[in-house]
């Protein structure tokens, strides 16, 4: 059900928030008592390379991008226990839920957010130095304890990359939907429809799907390409949890 009134965002709660124990915290900062927004969706995410490249994007190139990454797939912080790497995505949804989270969290450097904002969720994170093979400081990166949504556009597109529409309650379900009419699977980086051995099944004949994705497979399938319609756009969803290397 597609439903233009409401408003979403996308949060996700970040490995440094899972392994300093701050889970419940931050649901309680985020509750409908505080934020007035409700929960639509929510998931324990093991997140490999090809979900965090693409939600990060955006920072492709910068000196922080790599180790970013690793962040976000849980490397750094449990870096021998890779059975605990894991990230908590959830979607809120009401009015002004953009701006409501992000006020919640606060900027986006923790020593900013100390000194301008004390008490935001991200008021508790840490700052911590990149250095290059020589040892020397080259930049930093936010270890910033949470993910929030920049802008309607930009919680769109994270919602779509992070949820199916099954794991939103239908009535909950912000951006059109379609059912699939084909089998599409995924192998080697390659898109198929027909039975390929070894390959993951992404969508089957009657799988409800994003109108959107659809449209990429449909337009991939026609031999089509850009940034905006990369077949990992759409494969990352259906490959959570379900492949370590995803
Ligand atoms: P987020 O996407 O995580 O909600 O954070 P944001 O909008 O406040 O900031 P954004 O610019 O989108 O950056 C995404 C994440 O990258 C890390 N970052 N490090 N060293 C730096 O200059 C830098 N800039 C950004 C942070 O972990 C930030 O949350
Ligand atoms: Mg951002």
């Amino acid at each position: 059900m597609w439903n233009e009134k409401f408003e979403q965002t996308l949060v996700l709660i970040k490995p440094d928030a899972l392994k300093n124990s701050l889970t419940g915290y931050v649901l309680s900062q985020l509750s409908e008592f505080h934020s007035g927004l409700r929960f639509a969706g929510a998931k324990i995410v093991y997140v490999g390379r090809m979900l965090a490249e693409e939600h990060y994007a955006e920072h492709k190139g910068k000196v922080f991008y790599p180790s970013l990454l690793e962040y976000i797939m849980g490397i750094l912080h449990y870096a021998e226990e890779p059975w605990k790497r894991r990230t908590i995505a959830l979607m809120y949804q009401g009015p002004g839920a953009v701006q409501k989270i992000r006020d919640i969290c606060g900027p986006t450097n923790p020593h900013v957010a100390r000194e301008n904002k004390p008490g935001c969720i991200r008021s508790l994170g840490t700052l911590v130095p990149l250095k290059d093979d020589g040892g020397n400081v080259v930049g930093e990166r936010m270890d910033n304890l949470i993910h929030a949504s920049a802008s309607d556009s930009d919680a769109e597109r994270e919602i779509k990359l992070w949820f199916k529409p099954t794991d939103i309650p239908p009535f909950m379900r912000p951006y059109p939907t379609e059912v699939s009419q084909e089998h599409y699977c995924f192998k080697d980086n390659r898109l198929f429809t027909d039975h390929e051995p070894g390959s993951i099944s992404l969508l089957a004949p009657g799988d409800i799907a994003w109108k959107s994705d659809m449209d990429i497979l449909r337009s991939l399938q026609k031999g089509g390409s850009s940034r905006e319609s990369t077949l990992e756009t759409v494969a990352a969803k259906y490959l959570i949890n379900v492949s370590e290397e995803a």
